[in-house]
C-alpha cells in the first residue's frame, strides 16, 4: 500500500517511520516534509495549505491511505475534501476540528457533556474583559489564563499571576497580535497541579487512549521562560496512574465521545487532551485534533503494533477491533531548538553530528531542519531536532537520549538538561 503524511515536523517523521514498519506498507510519501524525512521518504513538494493539489496529487499516485499531522489542514477541511474524491484518511473533519480551532467552541462542548474543565467566560471586546480579570484578583483568584480564541500556533495563551499582565495581554489580542484569533478571548480561571497529554484514537463507535505521556512546554530548565511547542517529553507518565486513567477514561474520554455523536461530528482520528491532574480531579485545559508533538515521538517510539492496521481500523469504525502494544522500556525526546527559540532565531547553520548521534541507537527524528546549497543539513525552524530513545527504565532512556544529543552541534543550538525529570521525581518519592 502506499500512504501519505500530511506535514513536516518531528510528528510527521514519526508517523513516517511508524507506518513504513506496518506489514502492508510499501511505500511511504511526506508531503512536504522536510531534509530529514527526506533521507527515508520521498517527500512531495506541496504545502499543507493546499488541499485541492494534495488530493489531486493523491488521487494520481494512488495513494491508498492518507496520515494529517498538523492542525492547520484539519482545520481548513482536508479530511472533508479527500473524503469527497473517495480517499481513505485519518483525521477529523472540518466541523470536528473545531474542538481545537476554537476555544470557546471545545469549551462550551465541555460545559454540554460535563467534562471537567476550567470555569470560564467569553468576551467579544476588551473593556468587559479586563472588568472580569480585576474581579478574579480581587476575589482572591492567584491567577488567570487568558487565551486568544483561534489556532495561534501554540502563542495565544498568558498564564497571568497578576492583573495588570492579563489586560495587556488582552490588549495585544484585540490589537490583532494573534490575527484573526484575537477577535474574542476565554478567560480561565487558573489550575494547579501536574500537566499530562491524553492521546486517544477516536472512531465515532469507540475512544481508547494511548500509552501516556508528558511535555516540557517552557523553554529552559525547571520550567523556567516562556511556553513553547515544547521541549521534549516522556512515555509513559507516572502521574498518570490507573486511577488517573480510570478518571479520565470515565469523565473525559466517554463523555467525549457521547458529545461527538450527539453533535454528529465524525472524528475519525486522534484526540489529544491535555489535562490538569489538580487536588479536586482530572480537568480539561484543551483539546487537539492530532497527535501532540513531541509526545507522539516518545509515544510512537514504544508502539509495537501495526500502525497503519490501526488507522485504517480507526478510519473504518473498527477501533475496537485494533491492537495496541506498547513496550514496557520508557522512552524520552529531548527537542533541540534554534538560539531564540520561541523568540526569533538564525537559520541556516550547518548541524553536525547526526551521524554519529544515530551509532548510538537513539532515533533522530528531524522538524525545522533544511538542505543548503552545498546539500549540508542546516536548521530551518526553531524546534530543529527531536532526539528520542528508548532504555530499561525512564533514568537509562534519558541517558541515552542525551547521549545522542551530545554528538549533536550547531551554531545557537540548545536544548533542555532536564527532560524526564518529573519522572525521576514520581521515581524518587516511590509513586
Ligand atoms: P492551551 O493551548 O489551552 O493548552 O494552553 C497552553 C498552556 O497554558 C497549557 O499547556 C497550560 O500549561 C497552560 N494553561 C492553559 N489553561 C490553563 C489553566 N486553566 N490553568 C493553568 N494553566 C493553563
Ligand atoms: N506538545 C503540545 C502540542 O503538540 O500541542
Amino acid at each position: 500500500m502506499k500512504v501519505l503524511v500530511v506535514g513536516s515536523g518531528g510528528r510527521e517523521h514519526v508517523l513516517c517511520w511508524t507506518l513504513a514498519k506496518s506489514k502492508n506498507v510499501d511505500k511511504v510519501f511526506c508531503a512536504p516534509g522536510n531534509a530529514g524525512i527526506a533521507q527515508e521518504f520521498e517527500c512531495v513538494n506541496i504545502k499543507v495549505s493546499e488541499l485541492e493539489k494534495m488530493a489531486d496529487w493523491a488521487v494520481a499516485n494512488k495513494i491508498d491511505f492518507t496520515v494529517v499531522g498538523p492542525e492547520a489542514p484539519l482545520c481548513d477541511g482536508i479530511v472533508d475534501v479527500f473524503k469527497s474524491r473517495g480517499l481513505a484518511i485519518f483525521g477529523p473533519s472540518k466541523a470536528a476540528a473545531q474542538l481545537e480551532g476554537s476555544k470557546t467552541f471545545a469549551k462550551k462542548f465541555m460545559e454540554k457533556y460535563n467534562i471537567p474543565t476550567a470555569r470560564a467566560a467569553e468576551f467579544d471586546t476588551p473593556a468587559p474583559a479586563k472588568d472580569y480579570v480585576n474581579k478574579e484578583f480581587a476575589n482572591g483568584e492567584k491567577g488567570i489564563v487568558v487565551k486568544a480564541d483561534g489556532l495561534a500556533a501554540g502563542k495565544g495563551v498568558l498564564v497571568a499571576d497578576n492583573a495588570k499582565d492579563a489586560c495587556d495581554f488582552i490588549d495585544l489580542c484585540f490589537e490583532g497580535g494573534f490575527g484573526g484569533a484575537g477577535n474574542r478571548v476565554l478567560i480561565e480561571e487558573c489550575l494547579f497541579g501536574e500537566e499530562t497529554s491524553v492521546l486517544a484514537l477516536v472512531d465515532g463507535n469507540t475512544i481508547r487512549a494511548l500509552a501516556s505521556s508528558q511535555d516540557h512546554k517552557r523553554a529552559y530548565d525547571q520550567d523556567k521562560g516562556p511556553n513553547t511547542g515544547g521541549m521534549g517529553a516522556y512515555s509513559p507518565a507516572p502521574v498518570v496512574t490507573e486511577a488517573v486513567l480510570a478518571e479520565v477514561e470515565k469523565n473525559v474520554l466517554d463523555n467525549v465521545l457521547v458529545g461527538l455523536q450527539a453533535e454528529k461530528l465524525d472524528f475519525h482520528g486522534l484526540l489529544f487532551v491535555g489535562a490538569m491532574v489538580t487536588d479536586k480531579g482530572v480537568k480539561v485545559l484543551e483539546f487537539n485534533v492530532r497527535f501532540g508533538d513531541p509526545e507522539v515521538q516518545a509515544v510512537l517510539s514504544r508502539f509495537e503494533g501495526d500502525l497503519l492496521d490501526v488507522m485504517q481500523k480507526v478510519a473504518a469504525g473498527k477501533l475496537a477491533e485494533a491492537d495496541l502494544i506498547w513496550s514496557a522500556e520508557p522512552a524520552v525526546c529531548v527537542v533541540m531548538a534554534s538560539g531564540g527559540y520561541p523568540g526569533d532565531y538564525e537559520k541556516g547553520f550547518v548541524i553536525t553530528g547526526l551521524a554519529e548521534a544515530a551509532a548510538t541507537g537513539a532515533k533522530v527524528f528531524h522538524a525545522g531542519t533544511a538542505l543548503n546549497d552545498k546539500g549540508e543539513i542546516v536548521n530551518s525552524g526553531g524546534r530543529v531536532l527531536g532526539v528520542t530513545a528508548r532504555g530499561k527504565d525512564v533514568r537509562s532512556a534519558i541517558e541515552n537520549a542525551y547521549k545522542a544529543v551530545d554528538c549533536i552541534k550547531w551554531n545557537g543550538g540548545f536544548c533542555r538538561r532536564d527532560i524526564g525529570y518529573h519522572a525521576l521525581e514520581h521515581e524518587a518519592a516511590g509513586k
